[in-house]
C-alpha cells in the first residue's frame, strides 16, 4: 500500500528532512508516525501525497510509483487517499454538507452518487444534524469530524492525517482517534503523524518513530518513547 525504498528528501535550502528511509505499510494497517518537531513527519506525508518529490529513492502508494507519476495522473493518486490536517482546512463559505459535497464534485462524481455518499459520510462521523451549519458555527472537534467526512467521502483506500488532534483538547482528540480506529476496522489503511504521546501509548498500534529524518524504531503495539530527551537528561 505504501512503500519507501531508500528515500531521502533534501529541500532546496539544503535541509536533509529524510535520510534513506525504508518503510512498508500494508493494506488495512493502522500506523502512527511519531517524532519530535522537525524530525520529518510532515515531509513523509508530503511524499505520499506527491506534494514533494524525493531527492533519492522510490515511493510507491496504492500501486502508483510516485516518482514517475505524470502530472495529469496525480489527481488519480489523490483520489485514492483521504487527507486530514491539523487546521481542518474547511471552506468557510460552504455549509458542512457543501464542504463534503465539494470533495465529490472536484472528482466529478455523479449527482446520484453524491446524494447517497455525502449523508452517509456525515452519518459515519455523527454530524448528520449539523449538515446545514457553517464551519464557524462548529466546535474544533466538530470541524475535524467534517474534515474526516470529507476525507472519506470518495471511499479512499488510505487515510493519512498530519497532526489531526493538534488543535483539539484531550477529550475531543480521543473522539477523533476513536473514529479513525473505526474507519480502520472498516478496511481503510490509516497513517497518523503525531507527537501526542498519551494517545499513541494507549492505542497499542504500530509506531514508526523518526528522528532527524531517520527511522529509529518500528514496532507493532509500540510506545512513543522520547529517547532524544532522555539521552539529553542523562548525558
Ligand atoms: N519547504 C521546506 N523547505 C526547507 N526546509 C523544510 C521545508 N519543509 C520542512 N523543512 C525542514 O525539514 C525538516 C523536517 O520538517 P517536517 O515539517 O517534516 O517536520 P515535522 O516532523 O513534521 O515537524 P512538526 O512536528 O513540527 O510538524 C525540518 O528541519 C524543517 O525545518
Ligand atoms: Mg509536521
Amino acid at each position: 500500500m505504501v512503500e519507501f525504498r531508500k528515500v531521502s528528501k533534501k529541500y532546496a535550502n539544503g535541509t536533509l528532512a529524510l535520510n534513506k528511509i525504508d518503510l512498508h505499510i500494508n493494506k488495512g494497517e493502522f500506523a502512527f508516525v511519531v517524532g519530535p518537531s522537525g524530525s520529518g513527519k510532515s515531509t513523509l506525508v508530503k511524499l505520499v501525497l506527491k506534494e514533494e518529490n524525493p531527492t533519492e529513492g522510490e515511493v510507491y502508494v496504492n500501486g502508483y510509483d510516485i516518482s514517475s507519476l505524470k502530472r495529469r495522473e496525480v489527481p488519480y493518486l489523490r483520489r485514492s487517499i483521504g487527507i486530514v490536517f491539523q487546521d481542518f482546512r474547511l471552506l468557510p463559505n460552504k455549509t458542512v454538507y457543501e464542504n463534503v459535497e465539494f470533495a465529490m464534485q472536484i472528482t466529478e462524481s455523479l449527482p446520484k452518487e453524491i446524494r447517497r455518499q455525502v449523508p452517509m459520510s456525515l452519518g459515519l462521523v455523527g454530524l448528520s444534524k449539523k449538515a446545514d451549519a457553517y464551519p464557524n458555527q462548529l466546535s474544533g472537534g466538530e470541524q475535524q469530524r467534517v474534515a474526516l467526512a470529507r476525507a472519506l467521502v470518495n471511499n479512499p483506500s488510505l487515510l493519512i492525517a498530519d497532526e489531526p488532534t493538534g488543535n483539539l483538547d484531550p477529550e475531543t482528540s480521543w473522539e477523533i482517534m476513536k473514529l479513525m480506529t473505526e474507519i480502520n476496522y472498516r478496511g481503510t489503511t490509516v497513517i497518523v503523524a503525531t507527537h501526542e504521546k498519551s494517545i499513541v501509548n494507549s492505542m497499542k498500534k504500530r509506531v514508526i518513530a523518526i528522528d532527524k529524518g531517520q527511522i529509529i524504531r518500528d514496532e507493532e503495539k509500540g510506545q512513543y518513547e522520547n529517547e532524544v530527551k532522555n539521552s539529553q537528561i542523562y548525558s
